[in-house]
């Protein structure tokens, strides 16, 4: 194999504090996980939409997008869903250092996935929400038809049915999104995050 090339890392003169003190806003990464058909992509839009109206700048990665693009050449097998987490981590930090609040949704299964990503940003600029909608429920909604397919054998890996989602252990807000009603569960999030990203 060959030995790592050398890597600098160049100092330019604008930097993450000035880009947070141009925009007026602290950069914040709040990372929805759960199952598929848990309500991560709608209540992860409806929350951009919230902070959007109130003048923050954001920006949205959503799984089932992001895999049409940057990571379309990747499948579900676990080491896939590794670096599928990889990269998006990747993006995150940097969206960070733009000073964008971003918002994520991806399964992102694997507790390892989400501390390494957690690891990236200094405290208070990372939340873990987790969307704590059961299996029973995912699978009766089924939006695209896919746990069914998953049943059928016509699809391998699939999260909740042949392959794992390990829930968080210390997320800072999990929501019971199946029986609370949406805006509720957006505004649980508003009260957790506003302060926050204000605090610049
Ligand atoms: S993750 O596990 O790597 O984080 P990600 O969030 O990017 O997954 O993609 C999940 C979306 O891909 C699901 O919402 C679903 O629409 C689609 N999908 C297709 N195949 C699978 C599969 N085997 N397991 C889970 N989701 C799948």
């Amino acid at each position: 194999m060959n030995p790592d090339p050398p890597l600098f890392s160049p100092h330019h003169k604008i930097r993450k504090s000035d880009r947070v003190r141009h925009l007026g806003q602290r950069p914040l990464v709040i990372w929805f996980t759960g199952l598929s058909g848990s309500g991560k992509s709608t209540l992860s839009g409806k929350l951009e939409e919230e902070l959007f109206k109130r003048g923050f700048k954001t920006m949205l990665l959503d799984g089932d997008i992001l895999r049409q693009g940057l990571n379309k050449d990747l499948g579900f097998d676990d080491n896939s869903r590794k670096e599928n987490i990889r990269r998006i981590g990747e993006c995150c930090r940097l969206f960070n250092d733009a000073g964008l609040v971003t918002i994520t949704s991806f399964i992102s299964p694997f507790r390892e996935e989400r501390n390494w990503v957690r690891s990236l940003f200094p405290t208070g600029e990372f939340i873990e929400v987790f969307v704590d909608t059961p299996l029973e429920i995912c699978e009766a909604r089924d939006p695209n038809g896919l746990y069914k397919m998953a049943r059928e054998g016509k699809i391998k890996n699939f999260t909740g049915i042949d392959s794992a989602y390990e829930a968080p252990l210390e997320a800072e807000l999990t929501l019971d999104a199946a029986n609370i009603p949406l805006e509720n569960c957006v505004q649980e999030i508003l009260d957790v995050t506003l302060g926050r990203i204000m605090e610049y």
